[in-house]
């Protein structure tokens, strides 16, 4: 079992509006709840994209006898909302595919609980939805296939950064890219990197090695494949070199372990797309959070001097990362906050994609504030004693706000910006990495020492 995040104000609100607003229908006669009439739906719903055979969940939700041991289980973590997993502040913005659950449907999972669980009349409960392994989006123009990487029995978090082969040695436009991991019980998530021809493993996983990379996109569980809108595209320069991050998670023990080799299909425009769309990386790559401290604030931001388009948004931190917000502040002084994650979770790399993209005027500064949690209060935290900064391990920390987007004005998109760091932090970064390289040349020169001695 992941650990998991204490539920925090949130939830606790939700519930609250929850508790008003149930509706009294039926109160008084509980059994009217059935799995087979009212439950399962729901589950299918949204639920069994993850809790089926095969998959990443630890159980299978999709028939009555698979889901009736854990109805205490499914209320509990319905009614904390840890489940299913989704961590937008439901007050900023509406996001595609937000599996969340209404609260009457809650409602719903808690009467059938409190009726003992009935079945009802199997018989006429719906067919569980079919999933296939075949390529949602149809047969890929490309198949990357990367090396083969054996997940030994005793890991339970492990990253690896793989090189993966790529044949095309022009420029393609990128329309959509779908990710099948391949040891789905071990992969926690997969990220898709785009690097210069000349680019090697070591580069990149060297501290600072990830700030010249392209995140194209990745995979998590619940995470639908990246489609960007009719006539945009992103740019795979010719030769590039292109890497998964992968990150393996699983309860460590005899027998757990398997081998992965997880797949991408790329889907190329016929020609350069109408519009470019690029990945906006706002980072704060100084970031050096003290020991024990609970609310270390980090914070980076762009001020576009051009109409943007921003089409999602993907925060990114790792075990100490607690909340992280997007705010849009307009030329006229107006603040508006475009995702909101009060309650982030390493756990869950997820993408939230605007239900209409968010077009911000020229003048704008998108700002990305984040919080972290570096004491004992934080029940992820590996260790509290330590003081931390950038880098790629676990035990490190990132703070990212990834944003794909494009200009609305087309000749605009000929140079857009992709790794942000903001002015008042691009002395320092430069100190970071001179103080990395000193560091590396240091470690190097010691080791050689070692062997030639
Ligand atoms: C995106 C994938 C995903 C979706 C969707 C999802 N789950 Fe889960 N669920 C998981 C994973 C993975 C775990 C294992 C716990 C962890 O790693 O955090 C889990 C754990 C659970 C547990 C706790 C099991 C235990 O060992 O105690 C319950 C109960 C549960 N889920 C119910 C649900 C219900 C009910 C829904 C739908 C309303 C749902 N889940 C939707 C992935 C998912």
């Amino acid at each position: 079992m992941k650990s998991r995040l204490p539920i925090l104000a949130i939830s606790v609100a939700l519930l609250a509006g929850a508790a008003v607003a149930a509706p009294p229908v039926n109160n008084a006669d509980p059994s009217a709840v059935t799995w087979a009439e009212h439950v399962a739906p729901i589950l299918h719903a949204n639920c069994v994209s993850c809790h089926r055979p095969g998959q990443t969940a630890p159980m299978s939700l999709l028939s009555y006898d698979e889901t009736r041991p854990w109805a205490k289980s499914i209320r509990k973590v319905t009614t904390d909302r840890t489940m299913p997993p989704w961590f937008a502040n439901p007050e900023h913005g509406a996001f595609v595919e937000d599996p969340s659950l209404t609260d009457a449907e809650i409602e719903t999972l808690n009467r059938w609980v409190a009726a003992g669980a009935p079945a009802g009349d199997l018989a006429q409960a719906p067919e569980p939805p079919s999933f296939s392994s075949e390529w949602k989006l149809g047969p890929p123009d490309l198949v990357y296939t990367a090396p083969e990487y054996h997940v030994s029995d005793d890991i339970e978090d492990h990253y690896e950064w793989l090189q993966v082969d790529n044949p095309v040695d022009e420029e393609r436009w990128i329309r959509a890219i779908e990710i099948h991991p391949g040891f789905v019980e071990g992969v926690h998530h997969q990220l898709t990197y785009l690097a210069p021809p000349d680019a090697t493993l070591a580069g990149v996983q060297s501290a600072t090695g990830t700030l010249d990379l392209t995140f194209v996109g990745g995979w998590g569980p619940g995470v639908a494949p990246l489609q960007f809108a009719d006539g945009h595209g992103m740019r795979m320069p010719p030769n590039s070199t292109l890497f998964f991050q992968m990150h393996y998670h699983k309860t460590p023990g005899p027998g757990t372990g398997g081998t992965d080799q997880t797949t991408m299909g790329l889907y190329f425009h016929d020609e350069k797309p109408e519009n470019v769309v690029e990945t906006l990386w706002l980072v704060d790559p100084t970031l050096n959070i003290p020991a024990g401290d609970a609310d270390y604030h980090s914070w980076s931001s762009f001020t576009t001097e051009h109409e943007a388009v921003l089409f999602d948004f993907t925060p990114h931190m790792h075990l100490r990362g607690k909340a992280m917000t997007f705010t849009a502040e307009y030329p006229d002084g107006r603040k508006e906050v475009l995702l909101d994650v009060p309650n982030y979770d390493f756990n869950w790399q997820l993408t939230y994609t605007p239900t209409e993209p968010r077009v911000i005027p020229a003048g704008t500064t998108i700002r990305v504030d984040a919080k972290f949690d570096n004491s004992t209060d934080n029940l992820t935290n590996p260790d509290p004693t330590s003081n931390v900064t950038w880098g790629e391990a676990t035990t490190d920390e990132m703070m990212v706000g990834f944003i794909h987007y494009t200009f609305s004005d087309r000749t605009q998109q000929t140079n857009m910006p992709t790794f942000i760091v903001p002015d008042a932090l691009k002395e320092q970064i430069e100190q970071v990495r001179e103080f990395r390289r000193k560091q590396r040349e240091a470690a190097a020169a010691a080791a050689a020492e070692t062997s030639g001695g």
